[in-house]
């Protein structure tokens, strides 16, 4: 059994057989998902999908790519929407410095704000951060936000930054990347890491694992990554689905 944590199935590369692809994760052995809705229309969709599927969850939130869409009128929506009982978390939330899509004045804004949101619908986070490590780590310490529970999605930092995020009680989300030959640092965490504070996602379409690089990722492919997880900390891959989904139900708090 198997728990993608972050896959974004609404995204329209999934147009033309989304039904298809969520019974092949059914068929791979997967028995959860949760589906990123970033901004508004995708946390409808995400909604939509939580409601076609028993298996399926959701997040709300306003991705730092977008920060500069978040408007009043944003805010409220959103919250409405977050409040629905099979919106688990608020996400893809955090700073993204690589691509520089909103102003990173306003990314951090936005974080904060939606940092506030979870505190008052009493959700956990899923944090996006690339290449911000450390205004990421200062705005989780100046907000409080661990004490909200949270994952820092795709993790990207050293061990050492993943050593401290750990001790805060937060879980680190690993996908395809790591089944990539040049991913020292990401299977240097994977090593180190203890089992039960490791989550795996796809965060399909984007960063399909070997063999499949390059490809549209989706759900079912997660084993490769949990394959690659089993070897490093030489467990059966069962366990490493066992013990993943048993954490990623614990960071979301699913039942
Ligand atoms: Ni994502």
């Amino acid at each position: 059994m198997f728990f993608d944590t972050h896959a974004h199935l609404d995204d329209p590369r999934f147009n033309p057989d989304q039904a298809q692809v969520v019974q092949n994760a059914k068929d791979a052995g997967l028995e959860l998902i949760v589906n990123i809705g970033c901004g508004l229309d995708s946390i409808r969709r995400t909604v939509r999908l939580t409601e076609q599927y028993g298996w399926i969850y959701g997040t709300a939130g306003v991705h730092p790519h977008e920060a500069k869409i978040m408007d009043e009128e944003v805010y409220f929506a959103m919250k409405d929407l977050a409040k629905n009982p099979k919106i688990v978390a608020i996400g893809e939330i955090g700073l993204d410095f690589h691509y520089d899509h909103s102003l990173r004045d306003v990314q951090a804004q936005v974080f904060r704000l939606q940092i506030g949101m979870a505190r008052e619908l009493g959700l956990p986070i899923t944090i996006h951060d690339r290449e911000a490590h450390q205004l990421t780590l200062e705005i989780l310490d100046e907000t409080h936000a661990w004490d909200l529970g949270g994952i820092i999605h795709c993790y990207s930092g050293s061990w050492q930054m993943a050593g401290q995020i750990i001790k805060k009680g937060y879980y680190i989300a690993v996908g395809g990347v790591l089944t990539f030959p040049n991913a020292a640092r990401i299977k240097e965490v994977v090593r180190q890491i203890p089992m039960d504070k490791l989550l795996i996602e796809t965060d399909c379409p984007y960063l399909a694992p070997a063999p499949y690089r390059g490809k549209r990722n989706e759900p079912a492919y997660m084993v490769k990554t949990a394959e690659m997880i089993a070897g490093i900390k030489g467990l059966p891959l069962e366990e490493v689905g066992r013990i993943t989904t048993e954490n990623g139900r614990k960071a979301y708090r699913i039942p």
